[in-house]
């Protein structure tokens, strides 16, 4: 106990407050002895230029700072700023469900109110009909354990699959079919995942706030979204 309330007073003195925060060509380092600033501002190396303009640091660094630093989570992020994180974070690498951890970390603790952020991917269908080819079964995600197989049609996400379209849902006690997965959910978007005209599943966003996503939302998701499935490769999976 003691050593936990200690490292959380450790934590806390190390905590910088937005109007501390350093520009964003510069990374923050302790002071040096006798320095009179409390922190020390010094330039990054030519070997993290790319990351430090968006906020990362390369995988190679050997200097103890943490590999992505990502903003605190936000009421209206900065989507210009997620998506260059996200491109930052996915360079180099196709893999589908390493891409969709990624990027479900990302969107959740990067988003304020979500209480859950994650896919669905299409699988064959259990009781595979010409209309209803495939299920969408449980991906990457983050947050509570959740339903773990959705028939097309059924609930926000078989919808949104089925339609090809983004609901964004203010209340979802309001919508007919409603999946509740979490009880604490009340509000939720889910955008399909398309490419190349092809199904491959959903991305599912939940909040325990009424109305919490806005029309901006859904255009930073939706464009967050367009990259994700740009830099991914989705050949392993049945598509409708
Ligand atoms: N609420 C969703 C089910 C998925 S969970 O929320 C994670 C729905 O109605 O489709």
């Amino acid at each position: 106990m003691a050593n936990k309330a200690l490292a959380t007073r450790q934590r806390m003195r190390h905590r910088v407050e937005p109007s501390q925060q350093a520009p964003r060509h510069y990374v923050a380092r302790p002071a040096q002895k006798n320095h009179p600033a409390a922190t020390r501002l010094i330039p990054s190396t030519v070997s993290k230029i790319s990351a430090l303009l968006t906020g990362f640091h390369s995988p190679s660094s050997t200097t103890g700072t943490p590999m992505f630093e990502t903003s605190a989570a936000s009421d209206k992020p900065d989507y210009d700023l997620l998506n260059k994180q996200l491109a930052s974070i996915l360079d180099g690498e196709r893999a589908l469900m390493t891409n969709a951890a990624q990027f479900s970390a990302l969107i959740f603790n990067s988003i304020s109110d979500l209480n859950w952020a994650g896919f669905y991917f299409c699988t064959e269908a259990k009781t595979a009909t010409q209309e209803k080819p495939c299920d969408l079964l449980l991906g990457a995600f983050q947050g509570k354990v959740a339903c773990v197989r959705i028939p097309l049609g059924r609930g926000v996400c078989g919808s949104a699959a089925q339609e090809r379209k983004t609901f964004l849902v203010p209340d979802v006690h309001a919508f007919p079919g409603h999946i509740a997965c979490d009880s604490a959910s009340n509000s939720e978007i889910v955008i399909p995942v398309i490419k190349d005209g092809k199904l491959y599943g959903v991305l599912d966003i939940d909040s325990p706030r009424l109305a919490r996503f806005s029309s901006d939302d859904q255009t930073g998701l939706e464009t967050m979204l367009a990259s994700f499935i740009a830099a991914t490769d989705f050949s392993a999976l049945p598509s409708i």
